[in-house]
């Protein structure tokens, strides 16, 4: 559809002519139906219900070439599944660059009739952030996959519930910038008027964040707030207080605000960019307390965006999110140990993302099909590498930029128990290691660290097994590593990838399987292409 995302009229892929996507909501327990009738003209759409972990539906996770086919244009596919877990979730298309297009919407899981939230908060607000560009996600696939790279940059703007403001701002009369920003004035019914959060003194509002950025780590903080965290990927976290959140790709939060400030005055929401050199402005919205009119802009500056670079403050602020009491320990052992090396490379010339020099391409049968029939020829059935070469140097570019690519499996016995350490290294250019949350589907995990430099076994003795956070989503920063500790208890075909958007589109990203021959009740239209569709027609001629 048209539509003015950041008051520049562009096309985004919509839903039921929304943008964003309609709000989902529903309640623990509940199995949730959605219809999704595919309207584009020419190419094929899923829908990734991102943080529900899919125990029994494997194929409702909606991914293209893993869970499912592609949806045709004009065909409905049914997802069904149930949500399990009160929280803040969102969801977003998984084919292509499908999400930087437009194409996602908030999922909120409230709790089961009779149970109460450990806290308390009078009203709610939910906050979809994303980031927008002004060139279509089809120039840059096509950008992304040309050689010599054609980088897509930073977006043009963030939004707010799909909502930001490109060529003026809310806030230009503060602006110390060289370039006269123009004061945007609204009537309030633009497409991309900020939705201003109206509230009462002394009261407290509970904030769900979901990023679904294609790139940008985003920093929110509300001018004069303190806010309390309470809640990351639909888990409950140990409560602490904070001037301003990181939160990455893939990543949701809970914040609690209390409105105990000066309630003759209104105060900003302020979303901005960190992590790479920022060229995008921040998001703002404003804080109304209703004794105010709300057209009356915040008095003083919005809050200032934290360093882009300050990754020591970054890893401070992770390493606060700590699981709440009650939350689930991890087992003391695991079974298996898999060291993933993130690094930028070369395949032909072709700028490309791999984890253990293996970039990610993925085949025409999805996985959950092959896997499950026994369809050898539809992947590559060597097993891809549990660990990278000894004397890798983190540290400096790849001296051997060259990687392959493929689409293998790494395969997991059931029930067993996953440590995953994420390790990151210097990308292509000189002095440059970037940051990559990873999330993963079917699962939670629990972060049992974070460290800097090469992960040793050493490093093993100081894992969190008190109280690591369960999360979905984990970033790898800079230089560092990541170690996450899950259960393969869910019979499927999973994902794990960096949650950037581009960042997968260049093969980062691998793909775990567990108990698949358990999987039962896959609808056939998720099998319909490839060799299951062929597999499916000899049965019939058979029969
Ligand atoms: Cu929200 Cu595989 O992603
Ligand atoms: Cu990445």
């Amino acid at each position: 559809m048209f539509w003015s995302p950041d008051c520049v009229e562009n096309i985004v892929m919509g839903i039921n002519g929304q943008f964003p996507g309609p709000n989902i909501r529903a309640r623990a327990g509940d199995t949730v139906h959605v219809e999704l009738t595919n309207k584009l003209y020419t190419e094929g759409v899923v829908i990734h219900w991102h943080g529900i972990r899919q125990f029994g539906s494997p194929w409702a996770d909606g991914t293209a070439s893993i869970s499912q086919c592609a949806i045709n244009p004009g065909e409905t596919f049914i997802y069904q599944f149930k949500v399990e877990r009160a929280g803040t979730y969102f969801y977003h298309g998984h084919y292509g660059m499908q999400r930087s297009a437009g194409l996602y919407g908030s999922l909120i899981v409230n709790l089961p009739e009779g149970e109460r939230e450990p806290f308390h908060y009078d009203r709610e607000f939910s906050l979809l952030l994303s980031d927008w560009w002004h060139q279509s996600a089809h120039e840059q696939e096509v950008a992304l996959a040309s050689n010599p790279i054609r980088w897509i940059n930073e977006p043009q703007s963030v939004l707010i519930n799909g909502r930001g403001q490109h060529n003026c701002s809310l806030a230009a009369r503060f602006s110390s910038s060289s370039k006269a920003v123009a004061q945007c004035h609204f009537r309030g019914d633009e497409q991309c008027a900020p939705k201003i959060l109206s509230v009462l003194p002394n009261k407290t509002y509970r904030i769900r964040l979901a990023c679904t950025t294609a790139l940008s780590s985003l920093n929110f903080a509300i001018g004069g707030h303190k806010m309390v965290v309470v809640e990351a990927d639909g888990n409950y976290v140990q409560p602490f207080a904070t001037d301003d959140l990181d939160i990455y790709s893939g990543e949701t939060y809970s914040v609690l605000v209390t409105t105990d400030q000066d309630p003759t005055l209104n105060y900003w929401v302020s979303v901005g960019v960190r992590g790479r050199r920022p060229n995008t402005p921040p998001a703002l919205t404003i804080l109304n307390y209703r004794t105010t009119a709300a057209i009356e802009l915040p008095k003083s500056p919005p809050p200032v965006t934290p360093q882009w670079n300050d990754y020591a403050r970054s890893v401070a602020l992770s390493k606060k999110v700590l699981s709440r009491m009650g939350t689930p320990k991890p087992p003391a052992k695991y079974d298996r140990r898999i060291i993933l090396l993130n690094s930028q490379n070369k395949v032909d010339g072709f700028t490309k993302w791999a984890v253990n020099n293996v970039s990610l391409t993925l085949p025409s049968t999805p996985y959950l099909g092959s896997i499950r029939y026994g369809l050898m020829k539809a992947f590559d059935q060597r097993s891809p590498p549990d660990d990278y070469p000894a004397d890798y140097n983190i540290n400096e570019p790849p001296s051997n930029p060259n990687a392959t690519i493929r689409n293998t499996v790494y395969r997991f016995d059931f029930n067993t128990t996953i440590d995953v350490i994420l390790q990151n290294a210097n990308a292509l250019s000189v002095n440059l290691s970037e940051m990559h949350p990873w999330h993963l589907h079917g699962h939670d995990f629990w972060v049992l660290g974070y460290g800097e430099g090469k992960f040793t076994d050493k490093d093993a003795k100081g894992f969190n097994l008190k109280n690591p956070p369960l999360r979905n989503t984990a970033v790898v920063f800079p230089y560092g590593w990541t170690a996450l500790r899950f259960v393969a208890d869910n019979p499927g075909v999973w994902s794990f990838h960096c949650h950037i958007e581009p960042h997968i589109h260049m093969g980062m990203a691998v793909v775990f399987a567990e108990g698949v021959e358990l999987v039962r009740n896959v609808p056939a239209e998720a099998l319909t292409c490839g060799l299951t569709a062929k597999m499916f027609l000899n049965e019939d001629s058979k029969a």
